[in-house]
């Protein structure tokens, strides 16, 4: 299982390798929103604090929009991660921009 970790909620809750990132933040009711949910409008961006490294790899979209708008290497789009590996995540979510 993974650890997913969101700071600013104060939540922490466990998921199987493969979940996707979406999923966990509406099952959970962690305050990130989806307008476009394909990697395109940059609204879900995050913070990964930690365990980049449990998550897929950037790519498509999600890369372009994050390079558009200057986002550091520790940002990912929410929408479009997947958790990948067993390990512990820790996300922030407010104020990543
Ligand atoms: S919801 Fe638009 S980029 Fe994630």
């Amino acid at each position: 299982m993974a650890k997913i970790v969101f700071v600013n909620d104060n939540k922490t809750v466990e998921v199987p390798a493969g979940t996707h990132l979406k999923k966990v933040i509406e099952d959970n009711s962690v305050g990130v929103y989806f307008p476009c949910g394909v990697g395109r409008c940059g609204s879900c961006m995050v913070k990964i604090v930690k365990g980049m490294e449990f998550l897929n790899e950037k790519a498509g979209d999600e890369k372009k929009t994050l390079e558009i708008s200057g986002a550091s290497d520790d940002k990912r789009l929410a929408c479009v991660v997947v958790i990948e590996k067993d390990g512990e995540i820790v996300i922030e979510t407010e104020n990543v921009f």
